[in-house]
């Protein structure tokens, strides 16, 4: 192939454009895009679907249909650098190799439901038993594993993606034909903001969250990462991660993210195995319709992750099961705590703690419920 030569003054004219389109990146908004590309083919032929979002200040989010699954995520630390703060794959078949949930979409009840059991109006569901003897995020076959069908829609300030699933009557032992959407907002104001609905013809259980891992610094364990979670109790559990019911103070405990802490400084004190946190807290509720539920600083990158939901809890999650057996994005093996996940969502069992916020949808009601990420450095 031939290439044009060029003169030293188009190379000087070349690079000036150059500098100038850099400046003009910081200084005057781009135009949001939205663009789908087929990330890879599921053994039985379907093709999977990429959406990339990038908002008018170069933020950008790609989701796949598989599993409505946020695959990566670029933020500017403090010097206006990009990184991608969440853990993922590459490419699809990693993602069908099997992993612990990286950005997926969960449901149908998202975390566990004891011994997979629940009565509801009368009737005994039982549902597969996938986490020891309990059953969690939805099963062998839980939304993260099921392909979405994607449209874009309109956003006022952003560009956004809508994912729609219909899970059948029965499908992995839970009741009711459910209609479930999650629409994926990238806003101008660097905000991820998931908003989700459902509906159903006959009663169920519904817990939707997401479960990407964050890390603000874009590698590395995230045990340096100050916290604030604006949680004063949260569920105990018992050794298989069921709440026992209690719903007890952080005050004086390592629960205690009340006022930001590193991840790391009280997390030795856990008697777990794996250790490290993995409780879902209680969010202390304002008049607001939409919550502070959590601020994460990391200090080197200069990196703020602010949460927003209309949830009751959030399961905050330390990556403690990551051992260092997957390898992700550009060849980085993930080990323990190198993630932390906050999924916003009812409480844990639900379904078996009448006085925890009910899980149930019924039919002719809807389920709706949105959480909102933003971004900035400090
Ligand atoms: C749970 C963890 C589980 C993880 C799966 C979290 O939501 O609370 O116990 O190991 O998901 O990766």
């Amino acid at each position: 192939m031939n290439y044009p030569s060029l003169s030293p003054v188009m190379v000087a004219a070349t690079l000036a454009a150059v500098v100038s389109l850099a400046a003009d990146r910081d200084s005057q908004p781009m135009k949001p895009t939205l663009t789908k590309a087929t990330y890879g083919k599921l053994p039985e032929g379907t093709l999977i679907e990429q959406y990339t979002l990038t908002n008018a200040k170069g933020v950008t989010a790609k989701i796949i249909t598989y599993g409505a699954l946020l695959t990566e995520l670029h933020v500017p630390d403090r010097a206006g650098q990009l990184g991608d703060i969440v853990l993922g794959f590459d490419n699809l078949e990693s993602y069908l190799a099997g992993h612990p949930y990286f950005g997926a979409t969960i449901g149908r009840v998202g975390n566990r439901i004891a011994k997979g059991q629940f009565t509801l109006d009368g009737k005994t569901y039982t549902l597969a038993q996938n986490n020891g003897p309990n059953h969690l995020h939805g099963g062998l076959k839980g939304f993260d594993k099921v392909v979405w069908q994607a449209r874009p829609v309109r956003a006022k300030n952003g560009v956004a993606v809508r994912f729609t699933y219909t899970s059948r009557d029965g499908e992995e032992g839970y009741p009711g034909k459910l209609t479930a959407t999650v629409v994926y907002t990238l806003t101008n104001d660097n905000e991820l903001r998931l908003d989700y609905t459902a509906k159903t013809d006959k009663a169920t259980p519904v817990n939707l969250t997401n479960h990407s891992y964050w890390n603000l610094a874009g590698a590395g364990d995230i045990l340096g990462h100050e916290l604030m979670l604006n949680a004063d109790r949260y569920t105990p559990v018992d050794d298989t991660l069921i709440p026992t019911g209690e719903i007890a103070p952080v005050q004086n405990t390592p629960m205690d993210f009340t006022r930001p802490k590193p991840i790391g400084r009280d997390l030795k004190q856990l008697a777990n195995d794996p250790q490290g946190y993995d409780h879902n807290f209680v969010l202390s509720r304002g008049d607001k319709q939409m919550n502070l539920c959590a601020v994460v600083h990391e200090a080197r990158s200069g990196r703020v992750l602010e949460i927003f939901t209309q949830e009751p809890g959030v399961q905050f999650y330390s990556g403690n099961f990551l051992d260092g057996t997957l390898t992700g994005k550009g060849g980085q093996v993930y080990r323990k705590h190198y993630g932390f996940c906050l999924e916003t969502q009812h409480f844990p069992d639900s379904v078996n703690h009448p006085n925890f916020p009910s899980t149930i949808l019924r039919p002719g009601r809807t389920y709706k419920t949105s959480t909102i990420h933003r971004f900035s450095v400090r």
